[in-house]
């Protein structure tokens, strides 16, 4: 159960996120954060879970984005630590928050993920949900567009598997992402009501592409 000092600590770390996100790319801002707590929390209903740790880690999941940060991945779970401990929030909470920080990024499936609870479960879920559907094909567009890459190019196979160095160093088109990323996701939920969500909107994703491709060729 959330007692007072825990609503105040989750809206505090809201307004806190909302402004740091404030001039992110649109596909990483503060509504990013904002959807991926709404999702966690619907998802927390089916799962016993933390409630505070689980929006706290929600909000403050992509406070330092590695892709934004000259690759520097512990940049995030310190400044969520450094954040909460000025709020006040106990140790325990603080280091768990972290630890999800430190451990949610899928980075072309090479991440290697150290830490595991119910919570950091259920806020990679929705994370992952938040990356399919109709707003993950919508974030892809706005990071394909903030990095000036073409929307597709069809002498580019899709790329698939690739090391964390050939991922890193890729400057291929943003279809490429539907391949290399986002269509791999409906298999790597770990609640079965995310896993429910996550079909409804890999349909979705399917059908774009086919409807992409034949507008592509003009027919
Ligand atoms: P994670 O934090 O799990 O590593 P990312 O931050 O890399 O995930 O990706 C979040 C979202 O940003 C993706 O789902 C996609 O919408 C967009 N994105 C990231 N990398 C690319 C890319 N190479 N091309 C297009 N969109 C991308
Ligand atoms: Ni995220």
């Amino acid at each position: 159960m959330m007692n007072a000092d825990m609503t105040r600590w989750v809206e505090q770390t809201r307004l806190y996120v909302r402004q740091a996100m404030a001039n992110a790319e649109p596909g990483h801002d503060w509504w990013h954060a904002e959807r991926v707590c709404r999702l966690a929390m619907t998802l927390a209903r089916s799962e016993p879970v933390d409630a505070l740790v689980v929006q706290l880690a929600a909000l403050l999941h992509d406070i330092a984005d590695h892709k934004f940060h000259g690759g520097d991945e512990t940049l995030g779970p310190r400044r969520a630590s450094q954040f909460l401990v000025s709020l006040g929030v106990p140790d325990a909470v603080v280091s768990h928050v972290a630890a999800i920080v430190a451990n949610i990024s899928f980075k072309g499936g090479h991440a290697t993920q150290t830490f595991r609870s119910p919570e950091l479960d259920v806020v990679q879920d929705a994370d992952r949900l938040d990356a399919m559907g109709a707003i993950g094909i919508a974030r892809t567009f706005s990071f394909g567009g903030f990095a000036r890459r073409e929307l597709y190019n069809p002498d580019v196979p899709p790329a698939l598997n690739q090391t964390p160095e050939q991922y890193k160093a890729n400057r291929s088109h943003t279809i490429n992402h539907f391949y290399e990323k986002l269509l791999l996701l409906k298999d790597r939920m770990n609640t079965p009501t995310a896993q429910r969500m996550a079909e409804q909107r890999h349909r979705f994703m399917e059908g774009f592409l086919e409807e992409f491709y034949r507008e592509w060729e003009g027919v």
